[in-house]
């Protein structure tokens, strides 16, 4: 233990980090500190935190991604193995990592659904195709994992219904109030407010940000709270549990407390979480609204192709857009609503180029929102349930790109469609969603992640929600590129060669 500790102290010297945290030891900032990612033989540093029970945080991560398929890997061993799991991130979820922005000095890594960080033994950063570590955090024995608090406390006051149920100390600024129940729309001009001494005052307090109603700007409370939800309080910067005596529901107007709770004095918080603030969703970068295809009587046939993402914006709000998505009947990866009882078609046509991965697509049917079969631990993959027929590796087609009309004329759609095969390549499947069909499914690629959508599983199609325009498309150019490939294998003596295809590949990504 001292030896490891001797080590790591060591490691961290040697990596040049200035910055010295005890392991297993509460920092009330950052958390509990469990070593540094530094090795010897990559360039990757950063100080791991554990935050609560399911995240991590990695300050000063430096870190450039020398291949594709890193992730971030939680493991039983010490040693991680493929046996582990992947941990995700906002900016990247549970696909390959990419370098984070320069300005983040904070990377938040959280544990999957249903797992705790003391089911682990190890964090790294794991390369899952060739088995390799490229940096590792063994975590101490005995580790401390910083609790959120129950408090037995509760609001009640005399005036316009004040009450609650308990309070939840989720971290040092962040409050649950349980069932809070208030007549804000009665009340004159009334805060949350929170602050110092033995007795609420309006000197020593300060306003509190109600989660959800306060993002920009604290106002007064003007709803009338019937007890049905709970709310999130969220303290001021530069304030947090630890510096304040009481939390009060406070009449600013005529300097009236309605009702106020004490925060405990004793020991109960000492291992609380540190606050993690919440990442910016840079508003640009949007989610997009997705389109909508309902499986009418007239539409039981669902043709899966591939579409360009790059000129949109962060398809998820964030980073990790994959170069490609699902295009279905022409819309970009659409919300599909399919009825209990009726067979509906597939045809695939997402690439079976092996040697390119992003031109790699088997189209398959789970319960797993992001996709990419092949590419999760055999942990993971137990955890999915497939609903299409067959091997996932059996449901590939020919290649067929949505392009985006650089030039058009005003006349011309915005899309057309590049193929590179022959018709009869399409590989079609037949799916009949039944009574014990869960109601939420994805469609997605066997070989890479977050290229699908969903699949709402019903009794009825829903009346109130619009279907999409399908596109019209014809094979014009399938034809083009499929004869250029014939007259490869001519000149090969039959034999198509890989330069060929390639050729034929470039071509459609070029164009
Ligand atoms: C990260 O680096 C910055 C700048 O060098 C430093 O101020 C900060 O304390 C470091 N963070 C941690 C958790 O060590
Ligand atoms: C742990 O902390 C993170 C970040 O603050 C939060 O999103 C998550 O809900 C917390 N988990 C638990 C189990 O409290
Ligand atoms: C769906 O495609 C099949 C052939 O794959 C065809 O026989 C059928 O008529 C099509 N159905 C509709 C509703 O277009
Ligand atoms: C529903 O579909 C599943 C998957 O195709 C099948 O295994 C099951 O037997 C079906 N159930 C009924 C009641 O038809
Ligand atoms: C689907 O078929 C099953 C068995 O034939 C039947 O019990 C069920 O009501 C049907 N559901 C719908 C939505 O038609």
């Amino acid at each position: 233990m001292i030896s490891k500790l001797v080590q790591i102290v060591f490691l961290s010297l040697a990596a040049s980090s200035t910055y010295c945290y005890d392991i297993n030891t509460y920092n009330a900032d950052y958390g509990v500190y469990v070593g540094d990612l530094s090795s010897p033989e990559t360039d990757i540093s950063g100080q791991v935190f554990i935050v609560n029970a399911t995240t991590l945080q990695i300050f000063n991560l430096t870190f450039s991604p020398s291949q594709q398929d890193l992730y971030f890997w939680l493991d039983t061993k010490d040693v991680p193995t493929r046996e582990g799991i992947k941990a995700h991130t906002f900016e990247y979820g549970i696909t390959p990592l990419g370098s984070f922005p320069e300005d983040n000095d904070r990377v938040v890594v959280h544990v999957p659904e249903k797992h705790r960080i003391d089911e682990f033994k190890s964090f790294s950063i794991y390369s899952f195709k060739t088995d390799k570590s490229m940096a590792s955090v063994v975590f101490p024995e005995n580790v401390k994992i910083p609790k959120s608090v129950k408090l037995s406390t509760e609001f009640s006051g005399k005036r316009y219904q004040l009450r609650s149920g308990p309070l939840y100390v989720i971290d040092r600024r962040t409050i649950k109030v349980y069932g809070f129940t208030f007549e804000g729309n009665k009340a004159p001009k009334t805060y949350f407010y929170a602050g110092r001494g033995a007795s609420v005052s309006y000197s020593s307090g300060v306003k509190v940000a109600i989660r959800g109603k306060d993002e920009k700007e604290i106002s007064e409370i003007s709803e009338n709270y019937r007890g049905g939800k709970d709310i999130i309080l969220e303290l001021p910067e530069n304030y947090d549990i630890f510096h304040i005596d009481w939390i009060s529901v406070y009449c600013y107007k005529y300097r009236v407390n309605f009702g106020s709770v004490l925060v405990p004095t004793d020991d109960t918080l000492v291992n609380l979480p540190p606050y993690v603030p919440s990442i910016k969703k840079n508003t640009d970068g949007k989610p997009m609204a997705r389109g909508v295809l309902k499986g009418s009587a007239e539409r039981t046939n669902f043709t899966f192709q591939l579409g360009d993402v790059e000129h949109i914006k962060n398809l998820n709000g964030n980073l990790r857009s994959p170069k490609y998505v699902w295009h279905v009947n022409s819309v970009m990866s659409p919300d599909l609503y399919l009825m209990r009882n009726v067979t509906y078609n597939f045809n695939v046509e997402g690439g079976r180029e092996k040697m390119i991965p992003e031109l790699y697509n088997p189209l398959y049917i789970g319960d797993d929102e992001n996709g990419g079969f092949s590419e999760l631990s055999q942990n993971e993959a137990e955890r999915v349930t497939i609903h299409s027929p067959g091997l996932i590796e059996s449901n590939t087609g020919p290649l067929c790109i949505w392009m985006h009309n650089k030039d058009k004329a005003a006349n011309e759609p915005d899309t057309y469609l590049e193929c590179d095969g022959w018709p009869e390549d399409v590989h079609s499947f037949a799916f009949t969603p039944n009574e014990t069909t869960p109601s939420v499914l994805y469609y997605n690629s066997g070989n890479n992640f977050n290229m699908g959508g969903r699949i709402f599983i019903v009794d009825e199609l829903p009346e109130n929600i619009a279907d999409s325009a399908e596109v019209p498309y014809s094979r014009e150019k399938w034809h083009t590129l499929a004869l250029s490939r014939q007259r490869a294998d001519k000149v090969n003596g039959g034999k198509a060669t890989l330069a060929a295809v390639f050729l034929i590949i470039v071509t459609i990504i070029l164009a």
